[in-house]
């Protein structure tokens, strides 16, 4: 550590302290893993964006629903299903009200984004896309919101179009309203890129689609809900989905935001038990939505661990978390641009907490394997957005992604860490 780089570290920590609510030391003592050690060295987990850490009121809501509530949901009349049925339907207000949802049946649980943006590809594909119409996604989707448009184009014989990015990988958002046209059916958007953290401005966007279309909008908060509150109805996106993982909840469990005109309308996505209202030998009739939507028995601990997740961020405040990421962002933004033949990916001006970046011709795995040495975690590769790199020309990027309880001792170590991998691989 140069001694200019801990000055810098220690006006950081009192800025920190003086403009910062969040006291970053007790909040890091609610994580059991950052206690640990990787490689004889202290964790130093910068693969957020990858996924989230838990803290422990999530691992006691899993750990309390299988010692305590184990049962299944509405299908039973004793007192376990009918404990666990509140709970888990308490869960899905939980998310009704930190997205400014209208109503709880808005709300579905699936597996994650992936799983919600299949199930609308599907439904809405059904209903909706015939020969010649055209879908618009962007440049910086993650192959989550590429390949299921792609995959319902060709079955379709639809027209997949995209909005492209300059080189900062800010949207060119003068190209929005000449892409779309009487046939345009939908618009999926990332809210936030995974990979290079521009934050896209999704309100405005909304605004110019539905000034010149009837297309619906489908909003992909996967690495945004980490970072900031979605509110639904001020969006005015049809469809909003995330997954729990990334929002220091459990893995398996995501969330689909339908407007209810689109859930009344869509056909079943899976089918089975849950979905349905009757079952005769001849046919079946359907469960109103949520239930349509959810076959089968559910993630039931992912929903309650989901719920305790939204519920641990809350109490911490946006506000802050904006507050400690962004300056977490300039401090290493800073270092990494002193560093010899470094390149940044991704310098929008609405940025989030995520850099991606390579050094030379210094392949990013090599980094990456270098860096665990030292015990620091980041990404190295493609990040599921390998149409984006096409456009930068490179096979990928070292991706460092933070949350809150990253700290800037933690920034200064990756800093070192990156220095002498960089001087070994020169
Ligand atoms: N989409 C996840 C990421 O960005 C997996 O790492």
């Amino acid at each position: 550590m140069t001694s200019s780089c801990h000055t810098e570290r220690s006006r950081s920590a009192s800025e920190e302290k003086q403009n910062n609510m969040l006291d970053i030391t007790k909040i890091r003592k609610d994580f059991p893993i950052l206690s640990r050690t990787v490689n004889g060295k202290p964790l130093v987990y910068f693969d957020n964006g990858a996924t989230a850490h838990k803290p422990q009121s999530v691992i006691d809501a899993i750990s309390h629903y299988y010692s305590y509530q184990n049962s299944n949901i509405h299908r039973g009349v004793h007192t376990l299903s009918r404990e666990i049925t509140i709970a888990y339907e308490e869960a899905r207000k939980t998310i009704q009200l930190h997205l400014n949802v209208k109503q709880a049946s808005e709300i579905i649980f699936t597996r994650g984004t992936t799983e919600s943006i299949n199930l609308v590809a599907h439904c809405f594909g059904n209903l909706a896309i015939t020969e010649g119409d055209e879908i618009i996604i962007t440049q910086m989707e993650h192959h989550s919101n590429i390949v299921p448009w792609q995959l319902l184009c060709e079955e379709k014989k639809a027209i997949l179009k995209y909005i492209p990015i300059n080189q900062a990988g800010e949207l060119l958002l003068e190209e929005l309203p000449k892409l779309i046209t009487s046939k345009t059916k939908l618009v999926a958007l990332t809210h936030i890129s995974n990979t290079l953290g521009t934050i896209n401005p999704v309100k405005d966007m909304i605004k110019t689609i539905r000034s010149l279309s009837k297309a619906a909008v489908l909003i992909d908060g996967a690495q945004a809900v980490p970072h900031l509150k979605p509110d639904v109805q001020d969006l005015d996106c049809d469809f909003y989905v995330f997954s729990g993982h990334k929002l220091f909840g459990p893995t398996g469990v995501g969330v689909l935001y339908a407007k209810e005109e689109w859930l009344n309308k869509f056909g079943p996505y899976q089918t089975g038990g849950g979905t349905i209202k009757t079952v005769t030998l001849k046919k079946t009739e359907f469960a109103d939505a949520p239930l349509k939507f959810e076959a089968g028995t559910p993630h039931i601990e992912g929903g309650i661990g989901l719920a305790a997740a939204i519920d641990y961020i809350t109490q911490l405040g946006f506000e802050n978390i904006q507050k400690h990421e962004d300056d977490l962002l300039q401090y290493t933004t800073k270092q990494l641009q002193a560093i010899e033949n470094l390149v940044i990916y991704g310098n929008a001006k609405n940025k989030t907490s995520v850099i991606s970046f390579n050094v030379g011709s210094i392949h990013p795995f090599d980094i990456g394997t270098l860096l665990d040495k030292y015990g620091v975690a980041i990404r190295s590769g493609h990040h599921c957005t390998q149409p984006l790199w096409q456009f930068y020309n490179i096979p990928g990027t070292i991706r460092a992604s933070f949350a809150f309880y990253n700290t800037f001792e933690e920034v200064d170590i990756f800093i070192e860490a990156l220095k002498k991998s960089i001087r070994l691989l020169s």
